[in-house]
């Protein structure tokens, strides 16, 4: 496969909200993430993926952007922007921004004019349908944020669709003059020296025009995805966006490409596809929901090992894959796979960190998962920001489906919110995250868990990040190696073989807070190997027989 500078990165997601705030209003900002560049360079990673910055009425923290040439209030200013984005990059570190073009805000100028009247020049840049008889939607999808996916808009009798909130109208990509827009959009965006795009939904840009009804899964509203994710002409709009946009800079790109085959992804990121160069596949991190997506259980690793692998193995030598356990969307790695207790925490996060990071593709690291930060302890609504969450109660406990406490262990275990507290950067008041109050509390567990502590501890999980990642830099068969799952009925231990050559690279993770057996194929039983990484002080050739509880090691022969 064709080397590429991002197959070689690791990227660094940072939520601008609760990264670092600088001037004491209790919101992370532009100036603020600046000020933490040498944190990031210590730590050693290559890239950073932005969560939108635009400017927004922050319904859904930025994902409904207002005007996609200007930065939000609260965040700064384009010449803050400007000024972030070259002192990245004299530290040798990339800026990815977070494009959101399925839909915009409903105060983006396009929908304020759209709504106007039918015959607005923007009329056609949203998607605008007439009600069914007697007035009901026109027809029965649900949004992922709760509710119907239409909204009545009086003005003109008519309903428009978003599949996010409803201050989220999805785009007609249907119509060249919007896909103009975005192009020559995007186009500004590279002219200013951004180094790549993560794309918000990309997935659900284009839509089957005939708005069937989708199937009720004994939910209240049909499903779209059979009509609306990868839909008729989604593959024809990204080729056009390549090469119109992306195709003529050195760039990095990542779709969000929920609910994503491998087949589908070899079609958007295959090396002679011209369209993205990896995808955001979901299925390690969905299913098991008792309702939707709301669960409390923990995930089945038996599972997790088969979703990995087959994305590993079904990728190989025609498309790269992009790895993450979180983001901003998700709960916390270690509360998640690992363990948040105090015995294991740290011991977990990094034996997530290893499994991760000894993969093939792109390490993705969501902020605070370099010092295990962890889920939060959410008692009660006032404690909550997140639209999906804050809609979710309504729609579940308002209607006596789910009890409080039930939607309160599912919101601790599952809730976006988790992820995005404040940073942890010291034990002072708020973590040193703000001088003021912030806009989502500081995780208590602060006062132990922060940069701060960890960067002055050899044995944090931070350094731990910090020698992975260099790793990487180190051992080619970590970026190009063939992925080989081992042990592939064990339901505790994560073990696999990378292959570079006469190179092998043996990585053994263990999943649970018990010993676990481990049985090494014959080539590797009686070699020595060279141990790379461990996350126990012990010699590594104990690992051949036993591990011990979250005990991972990486080993080269
Ligand atoms: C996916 C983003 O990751 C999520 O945060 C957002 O709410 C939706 N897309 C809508 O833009």
């Amino acid at each position: 496969m064709e080397r590429k500078w991002w197959k070689e990165a690791v990227v660094y997601q940072i939520y601008p909200k609760s990264f670092q705030d600088s001037n004491g209003d209790g919101i992370g900002d532009l100036n603020g993430i600046r000020s933490r560049l040498d944190y990031l360079k210590q730590l050693g990673i290559d890239v950073i993926w932005l969560s939108p910055v635009y400017q927004s009425p922050n319904d859904d923290n930025g994902y409904d952007i207002s005007d996609y040439q200007e930065v939000m209030e609260e965040l700064g200013t384009i010449k803050d922007f400007d000024n972030l984005l070259s002192e990245a990059h004299e530290r040798g570190i990339k800026i990815v921004m977070d494009m959101v073009v399925n839909h915009t805000s409903d105060e983006h100028k396009w929908f304020v004019e759209s709504r106007k009247s039918l015959d607005n020049p923007y009329r056609d840049y949203y998607i605008w349908r007439e009600g069914k008889e007697g007035g009901a939607c026109p027809n029965n999808w649900g949004s992922c944020f709760s509710g119907p996916a239409w909204e009545y808009d009086k003005d003109t009798g008519m309903y428009y669709l978003h599949l996010f909130s409803k201050k989220q109208p999805d785009l007609n990509w249907d119509n060249a003059a919007v896909r103009k827009e975005i192009f020559d959009m995007m186009d500004w965006w590279c002219r200013k020296g951004i180094d790549g795009f993560r794309m918000d939904v990309i997935s659900m840009i284009s839509k089957d025009e005939s708005f069937p009804d989708g199937p009720v899964n004994g939910g209240l509203y049909g499903d779209y995805s059979p009509y609306a994710v990868h839909g008729p002409h989604i593959h024809e709009y990204l080729k056009e966006m390549n090469q119109k946009v992306l195709s003529r800079y050195d760039l990095m790109t990542v779709g969000e490409t929920v609910g994503v085959t491998v087949e589908e992804a070899r079609k958007y990121s295959g090396e002679n596809e011209r369209e993205l160069d990896m995808v955001f596949q979901f299925e390690h991190v969905e299913g098991g929901g008792e309702i939707g997506k709301w669960t409390d259980k923990k995930p089945d690793i038996l599972r997790l090992k088969r979703i990995m692998s087959k994305w590993q193995t079904g990728l190989e030598g025609c498309a790269w894959n992009s790895l993450f356990w979180d983001n901003h969307d998700q709960p916390r790695a270690v509360s998640r796979f690992g363990d948040d207790s105090s015995k294991y925490r740290k011991v977990s996060a990094k034996m997530l960190a290893t499994c991760l990071h000894m993969m093939k593709g792109t390490p993705y690291i969501y902020q605070g998962q370099e010092l295990g930060m962890t889920n939060f302890p959410f008692e009660d609504m006032s404690q909550f920001r997140d639209i999906e969450s804050l809609n979710a109660y309504e729609e579940l406990v308002g209607k006596g489906v789910v009890s409080h406490e039930k939607m309160m262990r599912y919101f601790r275990c599952k809730g976006r919110d988790n992820a995005r507290t404040p940073m942890q950067w010291d034990d002072s008041a708020n973590g040193g995250f703000t001088s003021g109050t912030p806009w989502l509390a500081v995780n208590p567990n602060y006062l132990e868990i922060n940069a701060k502590a960890e960067t002055a501890d050899e044995d944090s999980v931070f350094h731990y990040y910090r020698k992975l990642i260099n790793l990487r830099k180190h051992y080619d068969i970590i970026v190009s190696g063939r992925y080989e799952l081992i042990m592939e009925e064990d339901s505790r231990v994560f073990a696999y073989v990378r292959r570079l050559g006469e190179e092998k690279l043996v990585v053994l993770c263990n999943f649970s807070d018990q010993e676990a057996e481990v049985s090494l194929p014959e080539e590797f039983r009686g070699e020595k190997g060279e141990c790379l990484i461990h996350n126990y002080d012990r010699p590594w050739d104990q690992c051949k027989n036993k591990l011990l509880p979250y005990e991972a090691v990486a080993v080269i022969f």
